[in-house]
Order: structure tokens, then C-alpha cells, then sequence
């Protein structure tokens, strides 16, 4: 408190004081040669009320003019609080003007860092795809080159490197089909498509939906159906649908061969819970922060044999957090994993 009365009365006290000292001696000189006597009484009288007088005018004038060029600095720069100080204004006016020229700063240095982490992000978002991108390219080159060059004539090689090239232009499609996803989700932010829908079903439909993919690694899918009703959400069902897939897919490729993968439901108040639980590799503790981010693979060549873009659980993140949800991972390495996301009930 002392320490602000200080700064934005200093000034006009310094000043007023050097006023007051200099109109004094012109006073006590001016006595003296007119009148040839000194009236101490009416000197300290006069210096009293011209430093008074004087403190209160500077004081006044130095915060106009300070208001007056901040305000219209305020008004050029566009903010729109200009108008805000312009109406209030009184002895507190400087204070609120740097109270907002404070918040007015603060804003624009947050600004400033939420485009510059942007940035970052699109220049490494960039250099990610282009990695990604190579591997399955160069690999569905060599063996073109390769079959050019004369392997073509050979009919089992010949074969044999169609279907490997195949597989490598597949891996284009699917990392192309994520990335096309991720693009949608982040322009469209906020356009969820809401709607009331049952959890139970959307699951038993997944199901049905990666049947195939989980027979092929003999993985059991396994409902916990202690919910036998339905469990209505609040959601975008699509999206949602998503998610499970994504979630439910990597349950099937990083578990066991012949493991089994379960999925249960909860509800707790006005939230429903969707865990995903299996029996297989798991994620080492300091993978598993990691595992939400774009690109980011516990076992590059795994993720890749098993048909990987690394976006998967980005794009369940993302899509959870624009239902202002949450998604959690939990893992025992060696053990399983389980996967938790949260919805909004509905009635
Ligand atoms: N259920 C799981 N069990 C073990 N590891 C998992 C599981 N789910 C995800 N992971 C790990 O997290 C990484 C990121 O997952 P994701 O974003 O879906 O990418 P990917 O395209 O590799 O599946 C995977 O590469 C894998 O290493
Ligand atoms: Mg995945």
C-alpha cells in the first residue's frame, strides 16, 4: 500500500515540493527588498498553500495527460476496454487504467504464446507426416523398382511383392484416413453432432463391427453385461463409435494372442463410465503419459506390423475433450491395460 501511494504520488509531491521551495524564496526575497522584514508566519502560511495547492494540480494534470495519451494509444491498439475507463472517471482512474493496461499486456502475451505453440506444433505436425508418410512409400517403391527390374518374371517373387507393396499402399490409406480425421475434428471443433443414444447398443454394435479383426488374433471381446437395460449418453454417437473403435482396436493388436479384451459400464451421478480392460502387452509407466500424443508409439516397428498411424488414441482424446470429457489410461507392463472414458448421462 505504501509502497503504491509512493509510486503514483512521488511525482507530484517532488514536484510540488521544488514549487513550493523556489516560490518561497522568491517570496522571502521579495519581502526582504520591498518591506526590509521577514513575516516568518506568513511565509510558512504560503508555502503550506502553495505546496497544497500546487501537489493537487500537478497530480491532477499528470493524470489526465497520462489517461488521456494511454487511453487513445488504448483505442489505436483496439482494445475494448478503452471505453470502459473512458466513462469512469475520478480519483481512481489511473489506477483502473493500469489495472487494465496490465490485463490488456497479459492478454496479448498469452495470445502471443498460444500462437507461437501453434506454430511448433504445426512445423513438428509437418515433419511428422512427411516421416510417416516415407516409410510405406519408399517401401511400396522398392518393390515396384525391384519387380521392374526383372523380379516381375519370377511368378512366386512376383506375388510376393505385389502383396507387400499392397500392404504398404493399405498403410498410405490408412494413415491418409486418420490424418483426414484429425484435420475434420480440429476445424470442426465444436460442431458435435449431440444426441440421445444407448451406450449398450453402440458397444454390442462395435462388437458386431471388429468381430473379424479380433478372430484373427483369436481375442475374446467380452461385454460386461451387468447392464442388461439401456444406458443413454448425451453424445455424438458417431464420434463416440469412433472412440470405441480405436480404443477396442488397439485392445485387439497390443493383446494377447488368445487374450481377451472386456468392456464394462458404470454410472456415477450424472456420468457414465466406459472401461476398457485387457490382458495384454501393457505400457511401461513412463510410455503411458505419452500414448495420448500424435504419432506417439511405445513400439514403432510393433505399431507399424500391426497397422498403425499412431493417431488413434490422439483422435480419442480429442474427440473426448470436445464432449468436455475425460479419458485415462491405466497399465501393468506385462499385465494389460485398461482405458476409462467418461460421458454424460442422459435420462
Ligand atoms: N491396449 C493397449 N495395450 C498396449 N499398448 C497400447 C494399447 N493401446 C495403445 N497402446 C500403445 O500406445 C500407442 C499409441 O496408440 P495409438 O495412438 O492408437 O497408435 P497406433 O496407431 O500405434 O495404434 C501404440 O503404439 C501402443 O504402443
Ligand atoms: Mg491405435
Amino acid at each position: 500500500m505504501k509502497k503504491k501511494f509512493k509510486k503514483s504520488y512521488g511525482f507530484s509531491f517532488g514536484s510540488a515540493l521544488m514549487l513550493t521551495f523556489f516560490t518561497t524564496i522568491m517570496l522571502i526575497i521579495l519581502m526582504y527588498f520591498f518591506y526590509d522584514t521577514i513575516h516568518v508566519d506568513f511565509v510558512v502560511e504560503f508555502a503550506i498553500l502553495i505546496f497544497l495547492s500546487s501537489f493537487v494540480i500537478i497530480q491532477y494534470r499528470v493524470e489526465r495527460l497520462i489517461f488521456n495519451r494511454i487511453g487513445r494509444i488504448f483505442e489505436a491498439v483496439g482494445s475494448s476496454n478503452s471505453s470502459e475507463i473512458k466513462k469512469d472517471q475520478g480519483p481512481s482512474d489511473m489506477e483502473s487504467l493500469s489495472r487494465e493496461v496490465q490485463k490488456f499486456a497479459d492478454e496479448k502475451r498469452q495470445e502471443v504464446d498460444v500462437l507461437n505453440e501453434r506454430e511448433k506444433y504445426r512445423r513438428e505436425f509437418l515433419g511428422n507426416i512427411s516421416h510417416e508418410l516415407k516409410t510405406p512409400l519408399f517401401t511400396v517403391q522398392g518393390y515396384i523398382l525391384t519387380l521392374l527390374d526383372g523380379a516381375i518374371k519370377d511368378k512366386e517373387v512376383r506375388t510376393k511383392y505385389l502383396e507387400r507393396a499392397g500392404k504398404g499402399v493399405e498403410r498410405l490409406i490408412y494413415i491418409t484416413k486418420d490424418l483426414e480425421l484429425i484435420a475434420g475434428l480440429e476445424s470442426e471443433e465444436l460442431k458435435l453432432n449431440y444426441s440421445h443414444f444407448d451406450m449398450v447398443n453402440l458397444i454390442q454394435n462395435v462388437f458386431d463391427l471388429l468381430e473379424m479383426k479380433a478372430k484373427k488374433r483369436n481375442v475374446k471381446l467380452h461385454f460386461d453385461k451387468s447392464y442388461d437395460f439401456p444406458v443413454w449418453v448425451n453424445a455424438d454417437q458417431e464420434r463416440i463409435e469412433q472412440v470405441l473403435i480405436n480404443i477396442l482396436v488397439n485392445a485387439i493388436k497390443y493383446g494377447k494372442q488368445d487374450g481377451w479384451a472386456i468392456v464394462s459400464i458404470q454410472t456415477e451421478g450424472n456420468k457414465v463410465k466406459v472401461i476398457f480392460k485387457d490382458n495384454g502387452e501393457g505400457i511401461k509407466p513412463e510410455s503411458l503419459p505419452r500414448v495420448f500424443e500424435r504419432f506417439y508409439r511405445v513400439d514403432q516397428s510393433r505399431s507399424r506390423e500391426q497397422g498403425g498411424s499412431g493417431l488413434g488414441l490422439s483422435i480419442v482424446k480429442h474427440i473426448i475433450e470436445a464432449h468436455h470429457e475425460t479419458v485415462t489410461a491405466q497399465s501393468e507392463f506385462g499385465k494389460g491395460s485398461t482405458f476409462t472414458i467418461s460421458l454424460q448421462k442422459s435420462n
